[in-house]
């Protein structure tokens, strides 16, 4: 996969170098481009934001720089691909679990990051006009949660993180994500239970019998068990 990141703040997507991730763009799994929205400006002040028509506090990104950037990072990539633009935003659909599954299928993704008050409105409705690996280029306006950030970049580093690990071949043992909290496959509504290691006892708190019995039957009932107790308590909404 390669992934593309527009942005002012660079500096901001160097975590994504380190850990898991860092190893998959080290193995060539993931190709991470990184592009400063402010080379694709021409005034000496290399202004990427303007007030609001309407008025109101705060600053909204101009266009004409993203008219510029977008088409010129989609050229830098492989010609066949088709492309998902991803606008991070907290007015979009809620980024999922799910949706990190649906995009780690896709050969490309390129993130807009804005900052301020967002972009003009009019970068994704002429974003969808573009065309990449002979398909209209999608786009997909999304928040990560019901909490307002002050930029898109802290968003991008939790979806890419989201993402890449659901790459074949990105984590070791493929199983070891099947029973995380909302994964797919019969757990998606559900939060993982609680997990031991050595020693048996601790501090005067024992491992519960059941995960030293060897019966794996009666393990598989007991993390059930206790995953739907933990989600009664903790997320109650995701029982519907
Ligand atoms: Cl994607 N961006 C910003 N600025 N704030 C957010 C968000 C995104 N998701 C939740 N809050």
């Amino acid at each position: 996969m390669r992934i593309d990141v527009i942005t002012i703040f660079g500096e901001y997507l160097e975590p994504l170098r380190l850990s898991l991730v860092g190893r998959a763009i080290g193995d060539g799994l993931l190709d991470l481009a990184v592009h400063d929205l402010r080379d694709f400006t021409h005034d000496r002040h290399r202004t990427v934001d303007d007030a609001p028509y309407g008025g109101g506090p705060g600053m909204v990104m101009k266009p004409e720089p993203w008219g510029e950037a977008l088409p010129s990072v989609l050229a830098a990539g492989d010609p066949d691909q088709p492309v998902r633009i991803v606008v991070p935003t907290p007015s979009g659909h809620l980024f999922t679990q799910a949706t990190a599954g649906l995009w780690a299928r896709d050969p490309r993704l390129v993130f807009a990051c804005g900052r301020y008050e967002g972009i003009d409105a009019r970068v994704a409705t002429w974003a969808e006009t573009l065309e990449a690996g002979g398909r209209p280029v999608v786009v997909d306006e999304v928040s990560i949660g019901d909490y307002v950030l002050n930029g898109a970049e802290a968003a991008v580093l939790v979806m890419v993180e989201a993402v890449a690990r659901l790459i074949p071949g990105v984590i070791g043992n493929e199983a070891s994500h099947a029973d995380d909290s909302f994964a797919a496959g019969g757990m998606e509504r559900l939060l993982e239970g609680p997990v031991y290691t050595r020693p048996p006892v601790w501090e005067g708190l024992a491992v519960p019998p059941v995960l030293m019995s060897g019966d794996h039957g009666a393990v598989a009932r007991w993390r059930r068990d206790r995953a739907e107790e933990r989600t009664r308590r903790m997320r109650p909404d995701l029982l519907g």
